[in-house]
């Protein structure tokens, strides 16, 4: 099933439960949620806070990606908060498998990201643990970003990768995703769609309905999983 992750990180934060109701109703899946901490990237968003303040106002799956060294040290605070997937990136852990671990000792799925010049094959051994795999088609850190070309032949190994193992799991892609370049990257492989910019800037309801559109063509074909 293709998943539409919207990324409050494009949104007006001086409206952000408005806005999230306004993506749920158009019928968005998840809502996706960038912690970042200054170091692991250069900027900084938001925290458990605001995470444990929307969890009230929204029945979306919280799709809570850390871009911040080190995660393992929040995981607790973040499954409180009201997180159900943690996706950390493998190049914030020293401990990647404990990291995974710790998350799925909270009752909760856990997700590994990789940036763009990360391999796959750091994935190997911890691949049966995940619900699900973030490719990151921009360097973290900033919303608004283009797209890069070379995340479409990454996608397409990791599904290759995923299925040779005989395991299920989702394969999420974040950063420059828009209506005209969704298509590609759903063919490629991915399943979730994380979309900043092209949901939140302009009307949400018609943007969220665009992408589920694109969805319900493509799972009209073969590529429905
Ligand atoms: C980037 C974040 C993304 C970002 C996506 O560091 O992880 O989730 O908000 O935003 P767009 O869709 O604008 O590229
Ligand atoms: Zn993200």
């Amino acid at each position: 099933m293709y998943k539409l992750s919207p990324s409050i990180l494009a949104a007006d934060f001086s409206n952000l439960k408005e806005q999230i109701q306004e993506a749920e109703l158009a019928g968005a899946d998840y809502l996706h949620l960038d912690v970042m901490d200054g170091s692991f990237v250069p900027s900084i968003s938001f925290g458990m806070p605001v995470i444990a303040a929307l969890r009230k106002k929204s029945n979306l799956v919280f799709d809570v990606h850390l871009m911040i060294d080190e995660p393992i040290r929040y995981i607790e605070e973040f499954a409180k908060a009201g997180a159900d997937i943690i996706c950390v990136h493998a190049e914030s852990c020293k401990h990647l498998n404990r990291t995974i671990m710790a998350i799925k000792d909270c009752g909760l799925k856990a997700a590994v990201a990789l940036n763009p010049a990360t391999p796959l094959n750091v994935l190997e051994y911890v691949l049966p643990e995940l619900s699900m795999v973030l490719i990151m088609s921009v360097n973290p850190g900033f919303g608004g970003q283009k797209f890069i070309p070379s995340t479409l032949d990454k996608l397409k190994q990791l599904k290759k990768m995923i299925d040779g193992a005989g395991l299920s799991i989702d394969i999420e892609v974040d950063g420059g995703v828009t209506i005209d370049n969704a298509a590609e990257i759903m063919d490629a492989g991915a399943n979730v769609l994380v979309v900043g910019t092209a949901v939140f800037k302009g009307d949400i309801k018609k943007n969220v309905k665009a992408f589920k559109e694109v969805f319900a063509h493509a799972a009209g074909g073969h590529k429905d999983r």
